[in-house]
């Protein structure tokens, strides 16, 4: 059966604002590594526009083929097809990664398998590595009522443990595991960039 092309609105309307981002804190080129790629959009639009950066992206196998479309379809020489990268499994593909860069990710999963995926990223990240992490969060409550919604959707449809965390949690956890927070930057419709070194 063939697979249809998946798109993403949120993908159209916030990949502007994010590759602006982008722009200014991955100016050195390098490799990137990309976790809970989705449609690969994302992927798309910023290898095409950020052609000094070697963009892996990755996701859960039932992912892949649909994001592998848009990465054909591409056919960028800084973009190979997407990998499967699950991070609740121990063993991660193993890349080096100059840059991770994660999208609406952190709260589409269970709270528990928060601790994972960062001891992944940083494992992953060489030394003074970057995250960029995308998506909504909370700061000390919902910054806003479409917020709120997607948190009782989340819990509801995705996963009951699933859902937003509060900005001091990430920033506790990441800390644990050698992310120094550099930049939180205010996004579109209640959304954050917040950018992290390996320390
Ligand atoms: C809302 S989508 C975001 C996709 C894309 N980054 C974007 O911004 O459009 C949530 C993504 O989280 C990924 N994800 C959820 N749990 C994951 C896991 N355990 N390992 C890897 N990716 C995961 C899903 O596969 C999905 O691609």
């Amino acid at each position: 059966m063939a697979i249809e092309k998946p798109i993403s609105q949120a993908c159209v309307r916030n990949q502007g604002p994010i590759l602006e981002v982008l722009k200014n804190h991955m100016k050195t080129p390098g490799n990137v590594v990309e976790i809970g790629c989705g449609t690969g959009q994302h992927a798309v639009h910023f290898a095409r526009h950020l052609p000094h950066l070697y963009w892996q992206a990755t996701d859960q196998a039932s992912w892949l083929k649909g994001a592998n479309i848009w990465i054909e379809e591409a056919n960028l020489s800084n973009l190979p097809p997407a990998l499967c990268l699950d991070v609740t499994l121990s063993h991660w593909p193993v890349l080096d990664a100059d840059y991770v860069f994660s999208a609406n990710v952190l709260h589409y999963m269970p709270k528990a398998q928060g601790t994972g995926y960062f001891k992944g990223i940083s494992e992953m990240l060489v030394s003074c590595g970057s995250l960029i992490l995308y998506g909504p969060f909370n700061q000390q409550g919902y910054t806003s009522e479409g917020n709120a919604r997607l948190d009782s959707w989340l819990k509801t449809d995705i996963h009951r443990d699933a859902g937003l965390w509060e900005l001091s949690e990430v920033l506790e956890l990441t800390r644990e595991h050698g992310l120094a927070a550099e930049k939180d930057i205010a996004m579109p419709a209640n959304n954050n960039c917040l950018i992290f070194r390996k320390s």
